[in-house]
């Protein structure tokens, strides 16, 4: 297979299985032997999932999707990101190894492929975009969000808001991340500037395999925010309850504030993850524990502090799993609510009396994170929410309280740097 054929094949996959890309394309890089070719095939699974709905408005333009083949249309999709957005291949190279690809799909329809794409190529500078007074088009075409999302998230969080989070949602945020040692080794090969919010927290342009090598872990400022809110918390055991692959746990124990930190999952797989990272990282293998969080596991009142990081829909990552917007419907959005209600209850009888609960979510939906924690501690007699700046630095109050809400927590809209997320801290009294 060629590098178009692979980057095809693997948006088919992603959008018929509904799988994220980090889930699929591993298994065909491994296939893949030439570096540069690899970063092709990922330039363009990642480009045309963050701007399908950009694509689609201008290939709609010069064909017809209802009389086209599903997996022709992907393809010229695929053509139609690279004319438009990697203007350093030439368009006659695009257009040439599109249609070797169209050939094996169907040999009839090469011909179609071949002149739409020319005329793409020819026209592409001349297309006008949707503007925000046909708002339903605007979401779709322009800032590529599926319409539902976009309404949902101006009912949620008004317009101004909704559109300023679905421009940073399609930005590609630096990699940011915390060393566990001492992030000199990297200062001396690369220059390393710190990021916005979080003190220890950094950012380059430095290749993965670098950073995870000088024992440095990549995790978006919105994600360290779970272990910063115990850091100056003392107590003697804590439980991250849903663990895998492990950055938060990490950066807790690193803080030293607790005696022991226990990594919970729910699968092998997952738990794997976990060990596969702390070695990599060069970190002691920490105590882990195989256990569904759902259902009571550990004994009552036994840890002083849980982090529950969630399982959810993910939509406060787009910006790095653009594919989200694809992949999930208006029903399964909200198909993780009954479980992080049951984990967030079980998360409370297993905390001590006085304890402390982070729970978390990568998610800008409100059913997943103010709705789940206002629920509980209305339900609940002796849980409280406390102010998330209880235990953290002063640094994480100043860079973060703009987002602090009281009574619910933080919820983190994204910005340049930061992924969208909810946070919030509640005790049992
Ligand atoms: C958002 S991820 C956690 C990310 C992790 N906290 C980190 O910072 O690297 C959610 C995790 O919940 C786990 N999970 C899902 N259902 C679970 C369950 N019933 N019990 C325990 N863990 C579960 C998933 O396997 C996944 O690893």
């Amino acid at each position: 297979m060629n590098v178009r054929q692979i980057a095809f094949a693997i948006l088919k996959k992603i959008y018929k299985e509904h799988k994220l890309a980090t889930e699929v394309y591993p298994y065909y890089l491994d296939n893949i032997e030439d570096e540069r070719d690899k970063r092709l095939v990922l330039e363009i699974v990642y480009g045309v999932n963050r701007f399908k709905g950009r694509l689609e408005y201008v290939l709609s333009k010069f064909a017809n999707k209802n009389r086209t083949e599903e997996d022709i249309w992907l393809l010229m999709l695929t053509g139609v990101y690279q004319l438009l957005f990697l203007t350093r291949t030439p368009a006659y190279a695009v257009i040439h190894q599109t249609v070797d690809v169209a050939k094996k799909l169907n040999p009839k329809v090469s011909g179609f492929v071949n002149a739409v794409l020319k005329n793409v190529s020819r026209n592409k500078n001349s297309i006008t975009f949707p503007t925000r007074e046909n708002l339903a088009d605007f979401i779709q075409y322009t800032l590529s969000f599926p319409l539902f999302l976009g309404m949902k998230w101006i009912a949620d969080y008004g317009e101004d808001n909704a559109i300023e989070i679905m421009k940073s949602l399609n930005l590609k945020k630096p990699v940011v991340f915390r060393c566990f040692k001492d992030v000199k080794p990297l200062k001396k090969d690369y220059i390393v500037h710190k990021t916005p919010y979080i003190e220890g927290s950094y950012h380059g342009n430095i290749p993965i395999y670098i950073i995870r090598a000088a024992e440095c872990y990549i995790m978006n400022e919105a994600s360290q925010l779970a272990p910063e809110l115990l850091r100056n918390f003392k107590g003697e055991f804590a439980l991250d309850a849903a663990s895998s692959p492990g950055g938060k746990g990490f950066l807790l124990k690193s803080f030293e504030n607790f005696e022991e930190v226990i990594f919970n999952d729910v699968t092998k797989e997952r738990i794997d993850k976990i060990l596969e990272n702390s070695r990599d990282l060069m970190l002691e293998i920490p105590s882990i524990t195989m256990s569904d969080f759902t259902k009571p596991a550990f004994k009552e009142n036994s840890f002083d502090a849980i982090i529950l990081d969630a399982p959810c829909s993910g939509t406060g990552t787009i910006s790095g799993h653009p594919e989200i917007k694809w992949i999930r419907s208006p029903q399964n959005l909200k198909s993780k609510v009954n479980v992080q209600k049951e984990m967030l209850k079980n998360a409370f009888n297993t905390v001590k009396k006085g304890g402390v609960i982070i729970y978390s979510v990568c998610s800008m939906e409100k059913e997943e994170g103010e709705a789940i924690v206002s629920d509980f501690v209305s339900s609940v007699e002796n849980a409280k929410l406390i102010s998330p700046f209880e235990y953290s630095s002063e640094n994480i109050r100043n860079s973060f309280s703009k987002f602090y809400k009281e009574g619910v927590g933080l919820r983190i809209l994204p910005d340049k740097f930061l992924d969208g997320f909810f946070v919030s801290a509640i005790r049992k009294e």
